[in-house]
């Protein structure tokens, strides 16, 4: 299949008009080149956002070399976009299967990266597995998700962490919009485009109220859809429950629903005893990071027949005649949906203005930082939240010298006087 480069150039230029956080950036920091010298790897999605994120590392003096974190996220034409510019390589393809994909990481650690810029930890841990001969040349990552930051954390805690790791994910300017108004938006928009119906008055089931549920919940109920969380931390429920959701166990709103949708980063959080109770025509999608949120193995146990019944939709008919519908395979479906484009372009600009920040951030302190996850300082992630403020327009208030010093003292007399 040829590849359409012009529609891959038409992607990026589009995606560059509403990232001004970049062009502040590069504009700021073209004089004085933070990453020259350095190899980063990119591991992400490889969509357009992503492509000027990596064209802005590059502009910033990087070697780049990019991969992917999921295959079916890729968009070639933009690929092809990007290996026709200076300084960038890059290893990635749609419909890469299990054993392709490793074979791509492997080509991009064979760039020896001195920076990992990664999304859920993808690349990080592929080094430690195939290429422990390269650790002694990183210097550190920065990860972009919630599953990538809980594997870091699993390697500290096995010792294996021998470099500095900021947990990009963790911070305000990343969760708080990426995943909370980035994931509800284009799950929603990605649900009604691969199924074509309508949210309004039906029973949709999101497992999981962390940052991405919430999103999804949030929005959900803006659209008018019935709104039941599961839940398995106590505090999470709690907070769904206030916010007026219903919460039940999945095992009842397996029951309820008509349409589900996974945000835990767990696994098989649908599996059988759940697909036993369900709806005729209950939809069934993922918004985690990797696709073990709903057991399609025990789907397709259960089901007499499995055909794809629309782009994007699989049709899993079970003995009794009741049929459920899994989207993307159990992707993640903002991503890898027939007509998916990820997260909207300005949440993107946020995010990945963090994943630049920090990396220079990270790079500039290095010699201060120990080996292990680190929180990004919070200097960082405001300075990322005045940028944005800048490109919107928006001004705020300074703290008067008065108010900084009240902020300061603890006594009664002083706070009255
Ligand atoms: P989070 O940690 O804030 O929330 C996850 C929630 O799921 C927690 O409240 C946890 O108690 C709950 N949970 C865990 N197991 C459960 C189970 N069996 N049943 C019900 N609830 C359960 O994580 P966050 O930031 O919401 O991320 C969730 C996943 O989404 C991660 O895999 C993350 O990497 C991914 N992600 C996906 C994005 C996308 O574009 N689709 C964007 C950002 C994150």
């Amino acid at each position: 299949m040829t590849v359409d480069l012009e529609s891959g150039r038409r992607k990026l230029a589009w995606a560059r008009v509403h990232m001004p956080i970049h062009a502040h950036l590069r504009e700021q920091w073209a004089a004085s080149q933070p990453f020259a010298g350095q190899t980063v790897a990119v591991c992400s999605h490889l969509e357009a956002k992503t492509g000027v994120f990596i064209e802005t590392l590059a502009a910033l003096g990087a070697q780049v070399v990019f991969t992917a974190s999921e295959p079916r996220s890729t968009q070639d034409d933009v690929v092809a976009a990007l290996l026709a510019q200076p300084g960038i390589h890059g290893y990635a393809r749609w419909q890469a299967d299990e054993a392709e994909l490793e074979r791509l990481h492997a080509a991009a650690l064979d760039h020896a990266p001195s920076l990992i810029l990664d999304d859920a930890a993808e690349l990080t841990a592929a080094m430690l597995q195939s290429r422990p001969d390269l650790l002694p040349r990183l210097l550190g990552t920065c990860e972009q998700t919630t599953t990538g930051v809980q594997r870091l954390r699993a390697m500290a805690a096995q010792g294996l962490l021998g470099f500095p790791a900021y947990a990009v994910n963790d911070t305000p300017m990343k969760r708080y919009f990426d995943n909370i108004h980035g994931t509800g938006e284009s799950a929603l928009a990605n649900l009604t485009l691969t199924a074509n119906v309508l949210l309004a008055g039906k029973r949709l089931v999101v497992a999981g109220y962390g940052y991405c549920g919430q999103g999804v919940a949030e929005k959900a109920r803006g659209w008018q859809a019935r709104v039941l969380v599961t839940e398995t931390d106590p505090r999470r429920a709690l907070q769904a429950h206030m916010a007026g959701y219903e919460v039940a166990p999945m095992i009842l709103a397996a029951a309820w629903g008509n349409i589900f949708i996974t945000a835990t980063g767990s696994k098989s959080v649908l599996r059988r005893e759940h697909f036993e109770v369900m709806r005729d025509g209950a939809l069934l999608a993922n918004v985690g990071h990797f696709d073990v949120e709903i057991d399609t193995q025990a789907l397709a146990e259960l089901a007499q027949t499995q055909r794809e019944v629309r782009d994007g939709i699989t049709e899993y008919q079970l003995r009794d005649g009741r049929r459920l519908y899994l989207l993307a395979q159990g992707h993640l479906l903002n991503l890898t949906a027939p007509a998916a484009m990820g997260h909207p372009i300005e949440v993107m600009d946020q995010t990945f203005a963090m994943q630049i920040v920090a990396a220079r951030h990270l790079l500039a302190h290095r010699t201060e930082l120990t080996a292990g996850v680190h929180t990004v300082p919070d200097s960082v992630d405001k300075q990322v939240a005045q940028l944005k403020l800048i490109t919107l327009g928006v001004d705020i208030d300074i703290a008067t010298h008065e108010q900084f010093s009240f902020s300061q003292v603890w006594s009664r007399q002083e706070i009255k006087s």
